[in-house]
């Protein structure tokens, strides 16, 4: 988790061609799959959910790949075992979701899978304050959260750098929203080391070439 790494989010892909376009990441090296799942409530859309996410999994062991499942949805606490048992390698909810947040990363962790939390640009660091050691991820939300194709909120650049400081080294720092060859070594000067990136990957002709200018450009593995 530690490792720089680029993530395609198949939020941006096409969902008629799932297989064969995480063939084409993959293939290009990715090995951090970003899974999207939009419920409807905390962010207005809805995308997919566990039957989706374990048709990609035989994929992902097969390229030696892992499932990064980002949960904005209400409530995780009552969802996520059922994403671990889908075939999340790890699984990330939102600490504006639930006041149980302590209860829902214990269920992932209990589950086998490894444990983010994530904020939205405009919730303080301080909410994963308490249970930063215990994580293995913390997402900094670069954009408001339930959309892909928006810009980079600059703020949180900066925001991204006082996490660093503020979690443990172990602690993986995840940034979402807005990434690409221009945004990615900023947000990889403040720290972070796990870069999402949708739109700027599936919505390119060239999905693997993307990978790779983006992947290049944060200084990726
Ligand atoms: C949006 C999702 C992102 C999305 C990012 O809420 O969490 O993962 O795929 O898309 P881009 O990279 O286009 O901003
Ligand atoms: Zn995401």
């Amino acid at each position: 988790m530690r490792s720089v790494r680029v993530e395609p989010s198949i939020l941006s892909a096409d969902f008629g061609r799932l297989r064969e376009q995480v063939k084409l990441v993959l293939d290009a090296g990715a090995r951090m799959i970003h899974v999207d799942v939009m419920d409807g409530h905390f962010v207005p859309q809805i995308t997919l959910g566990p039957v989706v996410l374990s048709s990609l999994r035989e994929q992902a062991d097969a390229a030696g790949a892992v499932l990064d499942v980002h949960l904005m949805i209400e409530r995780p606490e009552r969802h996520v075992a059922e994403f671990v048992k889908a075939g999340a390698h790890s699984v990330t909810v939102h600490a504006e979701a639930t006041p149980h947040l302590a209860y829902a990363t214990a269920l992932v962790r209990e589950g086998g899978a490894a444990v983010g939390v994530a904020i939205n640009p405009a919730t303080p660091i301080e909410a994963v304050a308490e249970l930063g050691g215990e994580l293995d991820l913390v997402l900094c939300m670069t954009i408001n959260p339930g959309w892909a194709g928006q810009r980079l909120i600059e703020h949180t650049i900066e925001k991204t750098r006082r996490l660093r400081q503020l979690l443990p080294a172990h602690v993986a720092l995840q940034v979402d929203g807005g990434v690409d060859v221009d945004t990615a070594p900023r947000c990889r000067q403040a720290g972070a080391n796990l870069f999402v990136a949708g739109s700027a990957v599936f919505g390119s002709p060239d999905p693997a070439a993307a990978y790779l200018a983006i992947a290049a450009a944060a200084g990726a593995v």
